[in-house]
C-alpha cells in the first residue's frame, strides 16, 4: 500500500478537555506520522465552508456552530493507507458504534461532538490538506 497524507482535526470537544497529546499519542502508536499541525479557531463560516458537503443534512447548522466554539488542532498525518488508517483509530461516527479502543469510543461526548475529523477518500483528503494548509508547512 502507497504512503498517504489524510487531514485529521481535533475537536473543540477534545480540546477543552485537553486531550490533544492523547490523541496524539494514539495516532502515533499505530504508526502515523503527523507531519504538519496547528491550532486554529475557526470562524463559523469557515467551518460551513470546511462541511459544505452537508450543507443539505440536518445537523449542519449545529455541527459549524459547534465547530466554531473553541479551538481545533487540524493536523496531516502521513503513512502506509493513511486515510482508511486513520478512520480505524478514529472510530465510528457514533461513540456508541465505536470499536473498543478507537478514539470515538474513549473520548467522544456524542455523535456530534465526537473528537475528531478524518478526511474519507484520496479526493477529500487532498482538498481538505490544501483548504487548511500551504505546502511549505508539511513537513515530511
Ligand atoms: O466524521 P465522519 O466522517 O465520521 O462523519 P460524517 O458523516 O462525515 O459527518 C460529519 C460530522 O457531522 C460528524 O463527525 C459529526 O460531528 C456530525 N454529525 C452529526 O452531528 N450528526 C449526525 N447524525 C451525523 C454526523
Ligand atoms: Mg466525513
Amino acid at each position: 500500500m502507497a504512503t498517504e497524507r489524510t487531514l485529521s482535526i481535533i475537536k473543540p470537544d477534545a480540546t477543552k478537555r485537553n486531550l490533544t497529546g492523547k490523541i496524539n499519542a494514539k495516532f502515533e502508536d499505530a504508526g502515523l506520522r503527523i507531519v504538519a499541525q496547528k491550532r486554529i479557531h475557526l470562524t463559523p463560516a469557515q467551518a460551513g465552508k470546511f462541511y459544505e458537503v452537508h450543507a443539505e443534512r440536518p445537523f449542519y447548522g449545529e455541527l459549524c456552530e459547534f465547530m466554531a466554539s473553541g479551538p481545533v488542532v487540524v493536523q496531516v498525518l502521513e503513512g502506509e493507507g493513511a486515510i482508511a488508517k486513520n478512520r480505524e483509530v478514529m472510530g465510528a461516527t457514533n461513540p456508541k458504534d465505536a470499536a473498543p479502543g478507537t478514539v470515538r469510543a474513549e473520548f467522544a461526548e456524542s455523535v456530534g461532538e465526537n473528537s475528531v475529523h478524518g478526511s474519507d477518500a484520496p479526493e477529500t483528503a487532498k482538498e481538505e490538506i490544501a483548504y487548511f494548509f500551504a505546502g511549505l508547512e508539511l513537513v515530511g
